[in-house]
C-alpha cells in the first residue's frame, strides 16, 4: 500500500479536494490518500462549502472528510506528503527529525507542468478560485496517478 498525505494550511479548501482528487484516480486498494492541515482552526469540520460544491459539480463527494491537523508521527504512516504551497512546505519540513523524513516531502505542483508551482490558498476569495484549484490539482493528481499505476500502485 502507498499512502499519500495532502498538506494545506486550514484542511478545509485545498487539502480535501486534493485528497478526493487524487483518491478518484487511483486503485483504492492499492494506493490510501488522506489529508491534514499545518494548522488546527477547524479540526473536525468538514470541508469549506465551497469546496464541497466544486468537487461536486465534477462528480466528486468529498463531505465526508473531517479536518484534522498534521502531526510529526504522519512521517511514519506516509510515503509521500504534498504540500499545497511554500509555507505549508517550510511548516512539514520544521517538523522532520531526520532526512528521511525530509525525502517524503513535496509541492504538489511539481508533479504538474504548470507556470505556478503552489496552489493559491482561495479561503478569502470568491467561488471561481475554488474551481481555479480544483483545475490545478486535478493536473498534479493526474501525473501522480500514471506515475503510481506505471508503478504497479
Ligand atoms: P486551506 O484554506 O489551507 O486551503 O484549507 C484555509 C482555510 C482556513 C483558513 C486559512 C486557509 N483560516 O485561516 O481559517
Amino acid at each position: 500500500m502507498t499512502k499519500v498525505l495532502m498538506v494545506c494550511l486550514g484542511n478545509i479548501c485545498r487539502s480535501p479536494l486534493a485528497e478526493g482528487i487524487l483518491r478518484s484516480k487511483v486503485n483504492s486498494s492499492l494506493v490510501l490518500v488522506d489529508s491534514a492541515g499545518t494548522a488546527g482552526y477547524h479540526i473536525g469540520h468538514p470541508p469549506d462549502l465551497r469546496s464541497i460544491e466544486v468537487a461536486k459539480k465534477h462528480h466528486l463527494d468529498i463531505s465526508e472528510q473531517r479536518c484534522r491537523k498534521f502531526s510529526p508521527t504522519d512521517f511514519d504512516k506516509f510515503d509521500v506528503i504534498y504540500a499545497m504551497d511554500g509555507a505549508n512546505y517550510d511548516d512539514i519540513l520544521a517538523h522532520a527529525s531526520k532526512d528521511s523524513d525530509k525525502e517524503k516531502v513535496m509541492l504538489l505542483l511539481d508533479e504538474a507542468s504548470l507556470s505556478n508551482n503552489e496552489v493559491p490558498d482561495p479561503y478569502y476569495g470568491e467561488l471561481d478560485g475554488f474551481e481555479t484549484i480544483f483545475q490545478m490539482i486535478s493536473v498534479a493528481c493526474e501525473s501522480i496517478a500514471h506515475k503510481l499505476e506505471a508503478n504497479g500502485r
